[in-house]
């Protein structure tokens, strides 16, 4: 057993850490704010490899482990969650789906492209009524032949506005309830394909989250992604994978938060001395520290057993659950450390409060976690 990072881990940690600090850090509480997508920022992330960071290098990706592209969403999300979710997305859920289970001429067209970042993908599963219960797809892709007719809306789509290309779940035979359902790729500038309305969030609002309206759209049968009736499983399969991604992203946002808390810790004075000084918030930063150690544990570990092939449908559910509950407390820990300065925007640690929120919430809320874990145990 080695808990040691490889001298390329750490050069990946390194260059993540620079082009946050140098790039995103600057703008991010105006774009916060003014709920703007980071568009020069992602297109820097893409020609520094950070879009399509597992993709084989013939496919135009980075040929990376899944520890590495942790290590980068930990250190994106240190500073710009907003950021880091428009890459997760496009990394674990399009990317790694078109590569795992897309056919030559589909990774020739889409994949190639969104890894090296010249486009952004998004992932459709959820809809006004098929959220956690995602078997429950409304959107359907009849059958026409050489083509589906897609109809539906999505809701809650990241990357909603600025993704040229969908993964978009739908249900072709409703007989054969999630058996039934296909993954069609979707293209922006297909007719009928009708981008709504902007949600106004709480947290990551430097990303464009919108619902999506699909009337009559003729998608060609070439752009299915696997065998009649494999979309769910598809979904399922990319959303384990994911949950690593998004697991990163809760652990980046505690570092974050941890840090800025720590260094505030140490130059605020009261009664005479540091805070951090003060046994009360000592303490908080030793649990904070514990928590924040144990998360990336469990992160490393799941992405570990990925790369080497093993199953972790269970460890990644746990590495999402555990690190965004410690995001969120350890967030809420370091306003209060702050006291009124953590109220304010100016100190960081209130965007990355209402940042943290996100991850107990999407890619599976922290219930679906427990579902998965839970049937997992049970199952031993
Ligand atoms: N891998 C492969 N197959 C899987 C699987 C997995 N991890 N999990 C389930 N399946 C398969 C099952 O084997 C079963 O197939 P068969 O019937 O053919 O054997 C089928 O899927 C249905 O499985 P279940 O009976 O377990 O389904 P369920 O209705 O009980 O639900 C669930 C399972 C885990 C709750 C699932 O519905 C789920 O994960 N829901 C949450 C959805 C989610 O994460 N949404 C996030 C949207 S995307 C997003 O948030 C992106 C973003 O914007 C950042």
């Amino acid at each position: 057993m080695n808990f040691q990072l490889s001298e390329e881990h750490e050069m990946i940690r390194e260059a993540a850490r620079g082009f946050a600090q140098q790039e995103l850090l600057p703008g991010v509480i105006e774009r916060d704010t003014h709920e703007k997508f980071p568009t020069e920022q992602v297109k820097m992330m893409g020609e520094l490899g950070f879009m399509g960071m597992m993709v084989q290098p013939e496919y135009g990706g980075g040929g990376m482990d899944t520890i590495s592209y942790s290590i980068a969403m930990e250190e994106i999300s240190k500073i710009d969650a907003s950021a880091s979710v428009v890459m997760s997305v496009n990394n674990s859920l399009v990317c790694w789906g078109l590569e795992k289970f897309g056919t030559e001429e589909q990774k020739q067209k889409y994949l190639k492209p969104l890894a090296m970042g010249e486009i952004i993908g998004g992932f459709c599963l959820s809809e006004p009524e098929a959220g956690s219960d995602a078997t429950s797809q409304r959107t359907t892709a009849i059958d026409k032949g050489d083509h589906y007719l897609l109809n539906g809306t999505k809701n809650w789509i990241t990357n909603g506005n600025s993704a040229s290309v969908f993964l978009v779940m739908a249900q072709t035979d409703v007989e054969k309830k999630h058996r039934g359902i296909n993954c069609l790729i979707v293209e922006k500038g297909m007719e009928g394909f009708v981008v709504g309305k902007k949600e106004e969030k709480l947290g990551i609002r430097g990303s464009d989250t919108h619902s999506l309206m699909f009337t009559d759209v003729k998608v060609p049968k070439e752009n299915r992604i696997g065998e009649e009736g494999f979309g769910f499983k598809f979904a399922m399969k990319v959303l384990s994978g994911g949950r690593i991604g998004i697991a990163s992203q809760a652990l980046g946002i505690a570092q974050g938060a941890y840090e800025l808390a720590l260094k505030y810790s140490k130059e605020r004075e009261t009664f005479g001395k540091p805070i951090c000084e003060h046994q009360a918030i000592a303490f908080k930063l030793a649990d904070m520290a514990t928590q924040i150690e144990a998360a990336r544990h469990l992160v490393h570990k799941a992405a570990w057993l990925k790369d080497q092939g093993l199953p972790f449908d269970k460890e990644g559910a746990m590495a999402k659950v555990f690190a965004s509950e410690t995001a969120m407390w350890v967030t809420t820990e370091a306003v209060q450390i702050h006291g009124g300065y953590g109220y304010v925007k100016e100190y960081h640690v209130e965007r990355l409060m209402r940042d943290a929120k996100i991850t107990q919430i999407y890619e599976g809320t922290s219930e679906i976690q427990r579902i998965v874990i839970s049937r997992s145990v049970l199952a031993e």
